[in-house]
């Protein structure tokens, strides 16, 4: 026999009274029914009448705690039988409610606020309250409707709405695509959030979903937040050709330079993460140079015999894939020139796979497999002692290049839709400056040489962009100062034919 629904408790119900909406009932009901018959911690912040906390308990008769919060002391008048269900009367955002509410419990699986529906109310809430979630738990807000009414500090575009917090919230969920050096809490400033709803707590929030008049906040451990890797899973590509990068990681492209990504900052912070030249992401390109064996000759390293792949300097590990194309023939020697740009690069791994991901060979992790090497310098392991320690390749010129050391038979195997695999964590070289200063005194002087050449070079081209923008504005005011002329020209020209006209000189003009 099926167990009687939320909603038949709210029909069936004579006790205290509840006041809740229709679709609020079948939502509770899909989010809540798992966890029906669990010892769940429950906090339900407005009670009013009481009514919710009497039905919370018969609908869940194993839950170990209910609390309810008020703010109006008549609420003191309401007793309840179950000793689980506990009534705290206060203010919800003051320090010696919060005390009150954590004497019983310090965490919750469900907190549903219901409280005074005000925005700043509803925000303050969220930052102490979701940190106290707890894993697999759910944080609802009811009746946002008055989001978009004055009286709530809302309104469909005010700024610091509740509704505005929880979409902004979306934002904070996919933060590791934004492209550009943010951060969660930052972005969330301009809504007055406060202390303990930090990088670390926003990084575990899972999912936000948006029902009418409802948002539903999930929280998981931040690591299964995350994209993840890439799964390619069949055979046939029909239509476009998608081998090698299962198991990858995204890719970020830096936004640095996109407006729309950049511009809000400056509204939302007060203090803004300053974008100096040195530690700004790069973006930047891997590229794979291959001689190929030509009768007994050896061909030259050539733009033709080349494949490339773009990356972020934005500190993000993911997976280069190189693509050897369809012209490729029989190869001699390979060359990795493993950025366009200075760059500390952790090299975690490199391996050379075939068309269908059989791997041909893999990097032992010993920098002696890399010859001929030229504006490179290695740093941390690299030794290939088998310690998983990953090197570090700091390319110190805007051509650092070296040979991989690859067994005849390996290179031989090589043939189209292969591809060179790498597994890295790229950084802008300066920011990386500080490690190596700590751990190695003999490079620190020449690194401190290049960023600032990496240094001048940037200002320079910010000098360069400076200049042209000015001039595109003097240009674009000319323009429109020649355009004013012209109007006031042509509306001159209508009233001088309007005047020979009425001077009966000529007939029409
Ligand atoms: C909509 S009623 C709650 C209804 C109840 N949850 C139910 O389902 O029947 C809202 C309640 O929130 C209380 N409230 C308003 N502001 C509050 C605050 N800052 N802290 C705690 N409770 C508050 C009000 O006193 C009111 O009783």
């Amino acid at each position: 026999m099926p167990s009687i629904t939320l909603k038949d408790h709210y029909v069936e119900h004579e006790g205290l009274l509840s006041d809740k909406w229709d679709i609020y009932l079948s939502e509770y009901e899909r989010l809540f029914r798992s966890q029906r018959q669990t010892p769940v911690t429950i906090l339900e912040i407005g009670v009013q009448n009481g009514g919710s906390l009497e039905i919370w308990g018969k609908y869940f008769p194993n839950a170990s705690t209910i609390i309810g919060c008020d703010i109006n002391p008549r609420c003191e008048n309401i007793t309840y039988t179950s000793d689980k269900t506990h009534l705290v009367i206060g203010d919800i955002n003051q320090p010696q409610t919060l005390e009150k509410i954590f004497s019983i419990t310090q965490e919750f699986d469900l907190v549903i606020d219901d409280g005074s529906h005000t925005s700043s109310d509803i925000i303050g809430t969220f930052c102490n309250f979701f940190p106290r979630l707890k894993h697999g738990g759910l944080y609802i807000a009811e009746d946002l409707h008055c989001s978009y009414w004055e009286d709530y500090e809302g309104g469909l575009h005010h700024p610091r709405s509740s509704m505005a917090f929880f979409k902004a919230l979306a934002d904070v969920l996919n933060f590791e695509h934004w492209g550009i050096e943010h951060s969660r809490v930052k972005l969330l400033q301009a809504f007055g959030i406060s202390a303990p709803l930090g990088e670390v707590v926003l990084a575990e929030i899972h999912s936000i979903e948006f029902v009418n008049s409802m948002c539903i906040i999930t929280k998981h451990p931040a690591a299964s937040n995350r994209l993840g890797k890439r799964y390619i899973a069949g055979k046939s590509a029909l239509v476009c050709d998608i081998k090698n990068t299962h198991g990858t990681y995204i890719g970020v492209p830096s936004q640095d330079e996109n407006k729309f990504s950049t511009s809000k900052i400056a509204n939302n912070d007060q203090t803004p993460p300053k974008k100096t030249p040195r530690n700004r992401p790069l973006t930047l390109a891997a590229k794979i140079y291959w001689h190929e064996k030509q009768g007994n000759a050896a061909s030259g390293y050539s733009e033709v015999r080349s494949s490339a792949a773009k990356y972020s300097t934005d500190g993000e590990r993911q997976t280069l894939t190189l693509l050897f194309p369809d012209t490729v023939g029989l190869l001699d020697s390979l060359r990795l020139d493993i950025s366009d740009d200075l760059a500390a690069i952790i090299l975690h791994g490199m391996r050379l796979v075939d068309s269908d991901g059989h791997e041909l060979w893999q990097w032992s992790g010993y920098t002696n497999a890399l010859a001929k090497v030229g504006g490179i310098a290695f740093f941390g392991d690299g030794d290939g002692d088998g310690d998983g320690e990953p090197c570090t390749l700091f390319a110190l010129n805007d051509d650092p290049r070296f040979e991989l050391v690859l067994p005849d038979e390996t290179l031989a195997a090589i043939r189209p839709g292969c591809a060179l695999l790498l597994d890295i964590t790229p950084y802008t070289l300066a920011s990386q400056l500080p490690r190596v200063f700590a751990q190695s005194g003999a490079l620190a002087a020449e690194f401190r040489i290049m960023a600032e050449q990496l240094n001048t070079r940037l200002d320079q081209k910010d000098r360069l962009i400076a200049s042209q923008k000015e001039r595109i504005q003097r240009l674009e005011k000319n323009q429109h100062e020649q355009y004013e002329q012209l109007l006031r020209a042509e509306s001159q020209l209508a009233l001088l034919k309007e005047l020979v006209v009425s001077s009966g000189c000529v007939e029409s003009l």
